[in-house]
């Protein structure tokens, strides 16, 4: 795809994008955790920066971010999201096919990520990517610093001992992974 004719740059993401990725992901309907704030995107900066993606317009605006995780063994894409306004564009898939390829540089053999239920763009998106749900295994996950839970202790359903104490099932935003 090319970038030029998109009118974007891909360029790496830096601790100064915290505050507008944090506002473009609030734009886009994501639910913001700890992990988004400057404090640990710091520690993901500082361990893999060249897998830290930004999408920049012409005029410098953050339009798209892809943050990548590589632990040796499997890789993760988080925070894929594009500006409303620059959505159905391309940007999405220009962001990840880099993240794919700085990880196979990396010798990743696969790529994983979680994506909520009910965000029908995203499954959408990534379907077109060539990803697929993985039905035989379901996301587990303990929360090691109170405020930080995974996704499926915010299961409603799930047994009450599951549950994340912190969670506003009420104004529970629509999408996160
Ligand atoms: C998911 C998201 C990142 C896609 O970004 P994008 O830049 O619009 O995606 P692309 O333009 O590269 O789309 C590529 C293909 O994916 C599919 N697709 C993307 N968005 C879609 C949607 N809303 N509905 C149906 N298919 C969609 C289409 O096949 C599309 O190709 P087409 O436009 O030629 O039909 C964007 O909708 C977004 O930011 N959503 C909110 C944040 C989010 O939920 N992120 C994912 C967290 S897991």
């Amino acid at each position: 795809m090319d970038a030029g004719r998109l009118q974007v740059r891909i360029d790496r993401f830096a601790l100064d994008d915290v505050d507008d990725a944090c506002a473009l992901w609030r734009d886009t309907g994501m639910w913001l955790r700890p992990s988004d704030g400057r404090e640990q995107m710091a520690l993901l900066l500082e361990r893999d920066p060249d897998l830290q993606l930004a999408a920049r317009d012409g005029a410098g605006r953050l339009v798209g971010t892809a943050l990548g995780g590589w632990d040796g063994r499997r890789a993760y894409v988080y925070q894929l999201a594009v500006a409303p306004d620059r959505q159905r564009q391309g940007i999405a898939s220009l962001l990840l096919e880099e993240l794919e390829a700085r990880f196979r540089a990396r010798g990743a053999l696969k790529a994983k990520l979680q994506v909520l239920r009910g965000n029908e763009a995203s499954r959408a998106f990534f379907a077109a990517r060539g990803y697929l749900v993985e039905t035989d295994c379901e996301p587990w996950g303990k929360e090691l610093v109170r405020g930080d839970a995974p996704p499926a202790c915010r299961d409603p359903q799930a047994p009450a001992g599951l549950r994340d104490p912190l969670a506003d099932d009420e104004g529970a935003p629509p999408s996160r992974c």
